[in-house]
C-alpha cells in the first residue's frame, strides 16, 4: 500500500501533464529524451553516504572535490561549492560570511524571504534598496545603479550589497555597473540568481552575474537546469569574501548527511551542460520564438513587460520566462491558471491578478509549447471572442505592492523577539507585523516583522489567491 503522497505523485505520472514551473528536467523528461543514464532509474540505488570513494561535501577531497571543479570551470566561477538544501542555505551562508552581528547589509525590499531570514540569523540590519516599477502594469524591474549609488552614501558602513537578479519575471538589473560601484568602494557584490543558472548557455540570455563582476552567487540550479529540487550551487570569485569562514557558515546551514541523489544531479547537469546545453537552449529559444509569434496574433494577450521600460534602466529581460498577461480578458491570471491545470493539464509556474508566468528550460520541448497556445486559443474561444476583440488595457499597480518602502517601526529582530498575539488581518491595520507575510510563489515578503500593517496592504493581500492566512500575528 502507498502512502498519500507516493500516490499522489504516481497519480501525477500517469497523467499526461506540459510542465511550465520548477524542476528543469520537467518530470525527468529530458533525461529521457536524451536517453542518458545520468541518474539511476530506481532512486535509492544511490542513496549513500560518505564512504570509501564518495567522498565529503563538507571536505571534499575526491569525486566531490573534482565534481565541483568541473562545474567551477564551466560557470567560469574561482571555486563552486554544491548545496543540497536548496539556494537558501547559500543565501544565509554568503550573508553570514560577509557580515558579522551588528552589521548593516543593503539588500532589495523585494528580496525572497531566505534574505531577510538570514540577516535575521546572522543578526544583520538589513538595509533596503528599492526596485523600478512599471508604470502600466506595476510589474516589478530590477534595481538602478543610481540607487544603488544614493544607498551606498545613505549608508556608507554597509558590508555590501545583495541583489536579486533576475527577478521571478526574468528581468535583470544592470550587475556590471552595480559591481564596479561597489568594487571602487572595496565592497562584494552577494547575487541571489536563483532563478538565472541558465544564463551560461546563449549570449541572447543575460550575462551571468559571475560574468559581470559578482563576488558571491547563488543559483538554484533545480529550478532552470535539470538538477533535483532543491540541489543548488554557490559560485565564488575574488576574495572580497573571507573563504574559510564561507565553508564554516555552509557546514552549519547545511545538513550533515548531504543527499547523494542531490549532488549526483548536480554532477549530472554539468556533465549534460557540457555535451548538449548550448545545441538544447538554440532549441529552446527557437520554441520560444514561435511561441511567442503565435500569442501575439491572439487578440487580448500580451507578453512581458514593454521593452521601452526595461531600456530606461539598462535592465534585460531573460527570454525564457514567459509572462503571458491576460488582462485584456474577463478572467483574472487565477482563472486563467485553474482552467490551464484543470481543463489542458498545462502547469504554470504562478498565477498572478494580471496573467500567467511560465518558466521555460531546456527540458521543455516543442509539443510542450504547442500545447500551451493550444490550451490558450482554445480558453479564448470559450469564453467569448467579442470581449477580446478590444485593446490591452492594464490597471496599475496590481502586480506588485512596492510601490514605497513599508514604515518601519521596529527593527527586524526586535520584533522577532517581541510578545505576539493573533488577530484577524482585517482589524491588524496601524498594528506592528510579527511576522512576514509572503504570498508563495514568488516567495517575496509584503510586509516583514516590525513594519506597520496599512490599509492598501490588507487590501493588496486579500486580492492574492496565493495568500490565505486569515490571521496573522502582531506584536502586543
Ligand atoms: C529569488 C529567489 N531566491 C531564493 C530562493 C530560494 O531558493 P531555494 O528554493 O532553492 O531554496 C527562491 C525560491 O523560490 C527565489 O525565488
Amino acid at each position: 500500500m502507498k502512502g498519500p503522497l507516493t500516490e499522489a505523485l504516481t497519480q501525477l505520472q500517469k497523467k499526461d501533464t506540459v510542465s511550465f514551473h520548477t524542476p528543469g528536467h520537467k518530470n525527468g523528461r529530458l533525461y529521457q529524451r536524451l536517453q542518458e543514464s545520468y541518474l539511476p532509474d530506481s532512486f535509492p540505488d544511490w542513496d549513500t553516504t560518505e564512504i570509501p570513494g564518495t567522498d565529503s561535501l563538507h571536505n571534499p577531497k575526491g569525486v566531490i572535490r573534482d565534481s565541483q571543479k568541473t562545474a567551477a570551470d564551466l560557470f567560469g566561477a574561482d571555486e563552486t561549492f554544491y548545496l543540497v538544501n536548496g539556494s537558501t542555505c547559500g543565501i544565509y551562508s554568503m550573508i553570514m560570511a560577509a557580515t558579522k552581528p551588528g552589521d548593516e547589509l543593503i539588500v532589495q525590499r523585494n528580496s525572497h524571504q531566505s534574505v531577510f531570514h538570514g540577516c535575521l540569523l546572522g543578526g544583520v540590519t538589513p538595509r533596503y534598496l528599492m526596485p523600478e516599477v512599471e508604470a502600466e502594469t506595476g510589474m516589478i524591474l530590477g534595481v538602478n545603479e543610481d540607487n544603488v549609488q544614493e544607498a551606498l552614501d545613505q549608508w556608507p558602513e554597509t558590508k555590501g550589497v545583495l541583489l536579486t537578479t533576475p527577478n521571478y519575471y526574468g528581468i535583470t538589473s544592470n550587475i556590471k555597473a552595480i559591481a564596479d560601484i561597489l568594487h571602487e568602494k572595496n565592497k562584494p557584490l552577494l547575487v541571489d540568481e536563483a532563478h538565472g543558472s541558465h544564463f551560461i548557455l546563449d549570449h541572447r540570455l543575460p550575462t551571468p552575474a559571475l560574468k559581470a563582476g559578482a563576488d558571491l552567487v547563488v543559483q538554484s540550479t533545480h529550478k532552470t537546469l535539470p538538477a533535483l529540487t532543491q540541489a543548488s550551487m554557490l559560485h565564488v570569485q575574488g576574495s572580497k569574501v573571507d573563504r574559510e569562514k564561507l565553508r564554516w557558515m555552509l557546514r552549519m546551514h547545511q545538513s550533515s548527511s548531504p543527499s547523494y541523489l542531490l549532488m549526483a544531479s548536480l554532477d549530472a547537469t554539468v556533465a549534460l551542460l557540457e555535451s548538449h546545453g548550448a545545441s538544447l537552449m538554440k532549441e529552446l529559444l527557437e520554441h520560444i520564438d514561435d511561441t511567442k509569434t503565435a500569442l501575439k496574433e491572439i487578440p487580448g494577450i500580451a507578453l512581458g513587460v514593454e521593452a521601452s521600460a526595461l531600456s530606461d534602466f539598462s535592465f534585460l529581460a531573460d527570454p525564457t520566462r514567459l509572462w503571458i498577461n491576460l488582462h485584456g480578458t474577463r478572467l483574472t491570471g487565477y482563472e486563467w491558471n485553474t482552467i490551464l491545470a484543470e481543463k489542458h493539464r498545462v502547469m504554470m509556474e504562478l498565477a498572478d491578478p494580471l496573467g500567467v508566468l511560465a518558466l521555460a528550460s531546456i527540458g521543455n520541448e516543442k509539443r510542450d509549447f504547442d500545447r500551451l497556445v493550444d490550451a490558450i486559443k482554445s480558453t479564448m474561444n470559450a469564453f467569448g471572442k467579442t470581449k477580446f476583440d478590444r485593446p490591452v488595457k492594464h490597471k496599475k499597480a496590481t502586480v506588485s505592492y512596492y510601490d514605497e518602502l513599508p514604515i518601519q517601526r521596529m527593527s527586524l529582530q526586535e520584533s522577532f523577539q517581541a510578545e505576539k498575539e493573533k488577530v484577524e488581518l482585517e482589524n491588524a491595520v496601524g498594528r506592528i507585523c510579527g511576522e512576514s507575510l509572503t504570498p508563495y510563489p514568488p516567495g517575496i515578503p509584503a510586509v516583514m516583522p516590525g513594519e506597520e500593517i496599512t490599509e492598501s496592504l490588507v487590501k493588496w493581500l486579500r486580492g492574492r489567491q496565493e495568500f490565505a492566512q486569515k490571521q496573522i500575528l502582531v506584536v502586543k
